[in-house]
C-alpha cells in the first residue's frame, strides 16, 4: 500500500480539482443528459492516509447485504445490492472488494462487466450513467473471507472467523473483506443485513432484528435494519452461540445485548451499567443517537474494544473480572455519539473520535465522584504524548498519544473557554452533525465561535506541533 503523508488543509484538494477539471472540459453549457460522455470514478475518495479506500464518481445510499454462512466450511455466499447516486457523468466506477471470488455483476438489472485490480472491484456499465442518477448495482460473490493488514499496528482488518463463530473488526479498513464497498466514512449509507446461517447458530448485527426466517434444511435467515447513516467500518455481523439478551428501554433507547454463552453471566455483570451510562452520557452530550445500544461478546481473546454502530464488540477477556471493563464500556459507548453519529471524513481527524471518546471516560469519572478530569489530564501526561494526534500518520492511528494527549486537547480547551462554553461546543459539535460528518478545522470553528475566542494557536500546539505543550 502506498502511504501517503499529507498537507494538513487540503486533504480532498486533488480529488476536488479532478472534478472541476472534468466539468471543464464538458465545458458549462454541456448538455449533460444529452451527453454520451463519461469518465471513471476516482479509485480512492482522497484520503490523505489510504489513498485507495473507498471510490469516487457515487455516494451510496443503501446496502443490502445478503450473506449465507457456511459454519463448518467458513465459507460466504454473499448478494450485496447497492443503491448510490452518481456525482459525475460515470462511465466506469469502483467498489472496495479485498478477496472473495465475484461471480456477477449487474446495473441497473443489466449485466456488467468487471475486473479485479487489488482491492478494487472495477465495474463498467453497459452505458454512461449520467450525473446526479441514482443506480443500484448488485454483485453476486463467494469465498473464504480473509482479513486484511492495513499498516504495521493494526490487527488484521475485517470478517474474523474463530471455528464455527464469525464477527467483524474493520476499523478503518476491513468492511470489504465481506462486502463490495464504498469503503471509507466520507460516505456513510443505511443498511439491511440479512443472513442466513445454520439454525442452532444465533446472528446479531447492527440496528433492529427486523425478522427470522426458518428455510428448512437447517437454515435460517435473520434480517438486521441499520435506520441511521453508518459507515462501512461500523458494520457488525456475529454469528454464533450467543444468546440475545434484552436489557429494556433507557429513555427510548432499546438496548439489547449478544453475548456468547460460554459468557452470559459475565456479559451480565460487565454490562449492568448501560443505563447508567447512557443517561450519565446523554446528559453530557445530548440524547443517544441512535435506535438501539448494546454489548457483542465473542468468545475470543480480543484484546480490545471496537465501537460497531449500536453494538460494540468485546473480548471475552473484558467482561471475565466483572465491572473491571467498566471505563472501556463508557468509552465505546461515548463513540456513538463521537465517530459513529459524528464521524471523520478523513482518517487523519482520528482524535476527534478517540480523544473525544477518552474525554468522555474522564467526565464520567469526575461526574461520579472520581479523580477530575484536570487530575486524569494530568495523569495522562507521563504517557507518550510526542505523536501529533491531529496527524498521526496511518501507521500510528491508534497510538496512545492519539487518545490521550487528543483528550488533554479538550481539557486545554475546557480550560481556555470555561465549563458553559466548553460543553455547549461539546454539544452542539454532536447534534449540528448528527447522522453526518465533522473535520477538525471545523471543530476549531465551532470552538471559536461559542467561545467567541481565537483558539488556532491553542490547537495547533495541542494537536500539531510534535512536541506536547
Ligand atoms: N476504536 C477502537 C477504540 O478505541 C480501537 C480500534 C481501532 C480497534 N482499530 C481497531 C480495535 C481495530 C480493534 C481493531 O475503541
Ligand atoms: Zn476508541
Amino acid at each position: 500500500m502506498t502511504q501517503v503523508r499529507r498537507s494538513r488543509l487540503a486533504p480532498f484538494a486533488s480529488v476536488a480539482l479532478g472534478m472541476v477539471g472534468a466539468l471543464m472540459i464538458l465545458g458549462p453549457a454541456a448538455d449533460l443528459a444529452a451527453s454520451p460522455g463519461g469518465t471513471p470514478g476516482a479509485v480512492g475518495v482522497g484520503d490523505p492516509y489510504f489513498p485507495e479506500l473507498g471510490n469516487g464518481g457515487y455516494a451510496v445510499d443503501h446496502y443490502r447485504v445478503d450473506l449465507t454462512w457456511a459454519a463448518d466450511e467458513g465459507h460466504l455466499e454473499g448478494v450485496t445490492t447497492i443503491r448510490s447516486v452518481t456525482t459525475q457523468n460515470l462511465s466506469r466506477f469502483d467498489l472496495d472488494l479485498a478477496g472473495m471470488e465475484v461471480r456477477k455483476v449487474t446495473v441497473d438489472g443489466r449485466p456488467a462487466t468487471f475486473d479485479r485490480v487489488g482491492r478494487e472491484l472495477v465495474i463498467t456499465p453497459d452505458q454512461v450513467i449520467g450525473q446526479g442518477r441514482r443506480f443500484t448495482t448488485e454483485v453476486t460473490y463467494h469465498g473464504r473471507p480473509t482479513p486484511i493488514s492495513m499498516g504495521t499496528d493494526l490487527f488484521a482488518l475485517g470478517w474474523q472467523t474463530r471455528g464455527r463463530e464469525a464477527f467483524v473488526v474493520s476499523e478503518p479498513g476491513g468492511a470489504a473483506t465481506f462486502f463490495p464497498v464504498n469503503d471509507h466514512p466520507s460516505d456513510k449509507a443505511t443498511y439491511t443485513l440479512r443472513v442466513t446461517a445454520p439454525s442452532d447458530q444465533t446472528v446479531a448485527a447492527n440496528g433492529r432484528l427486523a425478522g427470522r426466517e426458518e428455510l428448512g434444511d437447517d437454515a435460517t435467515a435473520w434480517t438486521y435494519e441499520v435506520r441511521d447513516p453508518m459507515a462501512s467500518y461500523l458494520v457488525q455481523i456475529a454469528i454464533g452461540d450467543y444468546e440475545l439478551v434484552d436489557g429494556g428501554t433507557v429513555d427510548g433507547v432499546v438496548v439489547r445485548h449478544a453475548f456468547h454463552r460460554k459468557w452470559a453471566t459475565e456479559g451480565r455483570v460487565a454490562t449492568e451499567g448501560t443505563a447508567v451510562m447512557i443517561r450519565a452520557l446523554a446528559e453530557v452530550f445530548g440524547p443517544y443517537p441512535f435506535e438501539a445500544y448494546g454489548v457483542l461478546v465473542v468468545d475470543d481473546e480480543l484484546g480490545f474494544a471496537l465501537e460497531t454502530q449500536t453494538l460494540t464488540v468485546l473480548g471475552r477477556e473484558l467482561v471475565v473480572q466483572g465491572r473491571g471493563a467498566d471505563i472501556t464500556l463508557l468509552h465505546e459507548l461515548a463513540h456513538q455519539w463521537f465517530g459513529n453519529s459524528v464521524s471523520v471524513a478523513s482518517w487523519n481527524d482520528i482524535w476527534l473520535n478517540e480523544g473525544f471518546a477518552t474525554y468522555a471516560e474522564w467526565i464520567y469519572q469526575e461526574r461520579s465522584g472520581g479523580p477530575t478530569a484536570a487530575a486524569l489530564a494530568q495523569e495522562a501526561a507521563a504517557a507518550g504524548n510526542n505523536i501529533p494526534p491531529g496527524d498521526p500518520g496511518p501507521d500510528e492511528l491508534f497510538v496512545p498519544s492519539v487518545y490521550l494527549r487528543g483528550g488533554r486537547t479538550l481539557q486545554a480547551l475546557r480550560e481556555t473557554v470555561g465549563d458553559g462554553a466548553f460543553f455547549e461546543i461539546l454539544r452542539t459539535w454532536a447534534s449540528e452533525r448528527a447522522g453526518a460528518h465533522g473535520s477538525t478545522p471545523e471543530f476549531i470553528a465551532l470552538a471559536e465561535a461559542i467561545s467567541g475566542q481565537r483558539l488556532g494557536d491553542l490547537f495547533q500546539a495541542w494537536l500539531y506541533n510534535p512536541i506536547s505543550p
